[in-house]
């Protein structure tokens, strides 16, 4: 039988598969989940040992990785996969139609948290190795599988990780399926995603809180204070004014400009999507510029003062807020967080206290569009999608893929197979089977076209 064929008579197989691993909760945010996680990572590894590629669990600083390798001859290319198998927390639990750990197929389409990010994408991968393995094909490839436990929490232990073990990761080339179709039937090679620098801030001003009648109007309201802050980081335009900011952005490219004008932008489709009225971002940018080629800033949450039924009067002792910036090349995290932190040091009244906790970050990445290895990939995209793929960035982090290029040299080939309405990070989240099946096609072909790539 060829690997082709296998595919072809276990689709039953995979996706049932597929169900089992939906059902670990391997939320890393959540401590009380780290026995998922740890059980999560087992099955993987007994996954893996089965089809034939010997792994195990390593431990890291935070939650275990698990690396598998079938390495056959030291003239064959080295192609070193990456995914991840924790999820982002489910909440809120209330807007799920179906528990989010117990997995359902409605529609075509699988749903549970973790189907599309990135337990359904990380296993094409694994199920067309399978394919070459279960028929006794020899691989025209050497292969290495790293899968983290840690990425939708910071993902600094696998940097850490991958410093301490470049001998073990070594290869020609990273793929990692974790992202996005350009749309649906659209498939594409990502060549970029940008970087991300988190930070929370907290804003001190009485030491307990006050009645508003009594003193309202006589103290600093912390609440007030920071929201003027946050209002003053952006002007009407759309610029972040943190002093510097834009010093080390790359401009857009001519050609870049080129590639993206000539993808097409449904704005109504857009605006359905997100659910918005309106479109708002930087003045000057089309979309697709705005998305994955300008930096940005956004509160992703804030809390302080009461907020429980009903009303109370009161002047809060504190307030904080949760700030993420996607950065692009060449800025880096530690720049944009310094620069943050002093301009935030700067606007913030002194007779407030502020506190500011770096929580770190990660770079843009580009990977070069005129090289071999995206011609493979685009080559192995149309085997299994038999669409052309098109060329696109994304405005999403997957924070190792930077220490990848710094740490081991490598360039990594972004293949997504899931669509950007499929629910990531929210409820519902969802995976297409046609994109599921497709994807371990294509992963297939991703195999031997990249083994005959000259390095
Ligand atoms: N799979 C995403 C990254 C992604 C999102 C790529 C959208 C392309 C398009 C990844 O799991 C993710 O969510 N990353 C986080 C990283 C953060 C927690 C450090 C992100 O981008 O917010
Ligand atoms: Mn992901
Ligand atoms: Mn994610």
């Amino acid at each position: 039988m060829t690997p082709e064929e296998y595919l072809d008579e276990h689709e039953k197989q995979r996706l049932d598969q597929l169900i089992e691993l939906l059902k670990f909760p391997s939320i890393s945010a959540r401590s009380e989940h780290n026995k998922d996680i740890q059980a999560c990572a087992e099955w993987l590894v007994d996954h893996l040992n089965s089809i034939g590629i010997e792994s195990k669990i390593y431990p890291t600083a935070a939650h275990p990785a698990v690396f598998g390798s079938k390495i056959s001859s030291p003239d064959k290319l080295t192609v070193l996969y990456y995914g991840h198998y924790d999820v982002q927390p489910v909440e809120p639990l209330d807007l799920w139609h179906s528990p989010p750990f117990e997995p359902v197929i409605k529609d075509g389409r699988i749903i549970a948290r973790g189907a599309t990010d990135d337990k359904g994408q990380l296993m094409t991968h694994v199920k067309a190795l399978e394919a070459y393995m279960k028929t006794g094909t020899e691989l025209p490839i050497n292969i290495k599988m790293i899968f983290e436990g840690d990425e939708e929490s910071g993902a600094e232990a696998l940097g850490d990780f991958v410093k301490n073990n470049a001998e073990l990761l070594k290869a020609d080339i990273i793929v990692v399926s974790d992202s996005s179709q350009f749309g649906k039937d659209q498939p594409a090679v990502t060549y970029g995603l940008r970087g991300i620098a988190s930070v929370e801030v907290k804003i001190t001003g009485p030491d307990h809180d006050l009645h508003s009648g009594s003193y309202g109007g006589s103290v600093p309201n912390p609440i007030n204070v920071l929201s003027k802050i946050i209002a003053g980081m952006h002007d009407d335009n759309g610029r972040i004014l943190i002093d510097g900011f834009y010093e080390n952005v790359i401009p857009i490219t001519d050609w870049e400009r080129e590639q993206f004008t000539k993808l097409p932008f449904a704005r109504d489709e857009f605006l359905a999507e997100v659910g918005s009225r309106e479109l708002h971002g930087e003045k000057g940018y089309s979309i697709y510029e705005q998305l994955w080629s300008r930096p940005t800033l956004d509160v992703n949450g804030i809390t302080g003062g009461y907020q429980g039924e009903g009303g109370k009067t009161i002047i809060p002792s504190w307030t904080s807020a949760k700030i993420t910036m996607r950065l692009v090349p060449n800025q880096t995290p530690d720049e944009i967080l310094e620069k943050f932190e002093s301009y935030f040091r700067k606007i913030c009244p002194d007779y407030v206290d502020c506190e500011i906790n770096i929580h770190g970050g990660a770079a843009a990445v580009v990977v070069p569009t005129d090289g071999p290895w995206l011609e493979a990939a685009g080559k192995a995209i149309k085997r299994g999608f038999e669409v052309d793929p098109v060329f696109i960035k994304e405005g999403g982090s997957i924070p190792v893929v930077g220490t990848f290029k710094n740490v081991l040299g490598l360039d990594t080939l972004l293949l997504g197979w899931g669509q950007h309405d499929d629910n990531a990070h929210s409820p519902n989240e969802r995976f297409s089977i046609d994109d599921f099946e497709r994807g371990c096609y294509s992963a297939l072909a991703l195999i031997d076209e990249l083994s005959k790539v000259k390095a």
